[in-house]
């Protein structure tokens, strides 16, 4: 019943440990920080533990016998925008990909969490393959958002990136012990994002044979946690999904589709949403709806960015560094999260003690 896709198992492993000084009181504040760049380590238990990304990493900074891996998330190319709010989407999408190219530790495969396209036209998906391929990493995997969907359900999206997979595109592969999930909740849209039933029921018998101690790790375009319902950034029946999750020891989830980042952690699930490599949107309920934000161009790219994800083979954590494009000013990206402390956004969604 299962859509299992394979992953290449040759590229570069690195240990990795996360003791960089910033504690879980520290949480909030380091999150002014994300823009910058910081590692979320979930340890047992889902404590997060923190450091900022430009911190020194502890152990063999090269060694190949840990276990652990990277993978890079991107999301949100919109190739074919070209708004005031970013006139050029493939140079940011291009710049995005130097960017992991640049990465000390070689990622092992890309992630991008939708919304490929600006309006599913073929131009726009051969623009983002042909950037995407002088990344490093060959490898990558999608899920689609409902920018790639709604114009002809979808059709175009699957025909070039469903292989392999099951019903509307979801699928699920092992990469070196960990247990990867690729949901599609953008096809049944009112508002919300749904994943309907018969994803759902693939959902449970995929999970069935799983072991408890798996890490997981979900990707799927809008947020699988409400964070703001009334922008629809929300999925419907998530909370089915989730059912079928909460007995497993490691969940992370990686979302896009609201072009910030966004954090969560709820027992031993972690929920992250990542920055867009095209635009940002408003932070939740700070503007009459969601929608390109324009910033001054100098700004743009550090509000654009990917996020890089290390994964502990030790005590099955993983970590999440978002990384903007720009490191220069970084004043943008802290305003768009300073103003969610002050609206209480983040201290309200966290359950870190
Ligand atoms: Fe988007």
């Amino acid at each position: 019943m299962s859509s299992r896709r394979k992953t290449d198992d040759q590229l570069i492993l690195h240990p990795s440990h996360s003791n960089d000084g910033i504690d879980r009181r520290g949480f909030l504040k380091c999150m002014a920080w994300a823009g910058t760049g910081i590692v979320w380590t979930i340890a047992a238990g889902g404590i997060p533990e923190s450091r900022l990304f430009a911190g020194p990493r502890h152990g063999k900074e090269t060694g190949k016998s840990s276990g652990g891996f990277d993978f890079v998330q991107i999301s949100d190319s919109h190739m074919g925008f070209n708004k005031p709010a970013n006139t050029d989407v493939a140079a940011t999408l291009q710049a995005a990909v130097d960017r992991i190219n640049s990465l000390d530790q070689r990622p092992e495969f890309i992630i991008h969490t939708g919304d490929l396209s600006h309006q599913s036209k073929a131009a726009e998906f051969d623009t983002m393959d042909q950037i995407l391929k002088s990344a490093h990493p060959k490898q990558i995997f999608y899920v689609p958002g409902e920018h790639d969907t709604s114009v002809d359900d979808g059709k175009q999206y699957l025909e070039r990136y469903g292989k392999d997979t099951k019903g509307r595109g979801w699928y699920s592969m092992d990469h070196k012990g960990v247990h990867f999930v690729g949901l599609v909740n953008v096809m049944q849209l009112e508002g919300m994002g749904q994943l309907g039933d018969e994803q759902l029921a693939w959902l449970e018998d995929d999970l069935r044979a799983v072991s408890a101690s798996t890490p997981i790790v979900v990707f799927a375009h809008i947020p699988l946690w409400a964070i703001y319902p009334e922008w629809g950034w929300g999925t419907k029946d998530s909370e089915q999904a989730f059912s079928y999750l909460k007995r497993f020891g490691s969940i992370t989830v990686l979302n896009g589709h609201i072009h910030q980042v966004m954090q969560k952690v709820e027992g031993n699930a972690t929920f992250h949403t990542a920055m867009s490599t095209a635009f940002p949107q408003p932070a939740p309920g700070s503007a009459p709806s969601p929608g390109p934000l324009k910033v001054p161009a100098e700004k743009l790219r550090s509000v654009l960015g990917l996020a890089n994800v290390t994964y502990l083979e030790k005590n099955h954590s993983l970590a999440v560094v978002d990384s903007p494009l720009a490191t220069a000013d970084h004043s943008s990206a802290r305003l768009l999260r300073e103003s969610l402390f002050h609206r209480g956004l983040f201290r309200s969604n966290l359950n870190v003690g």
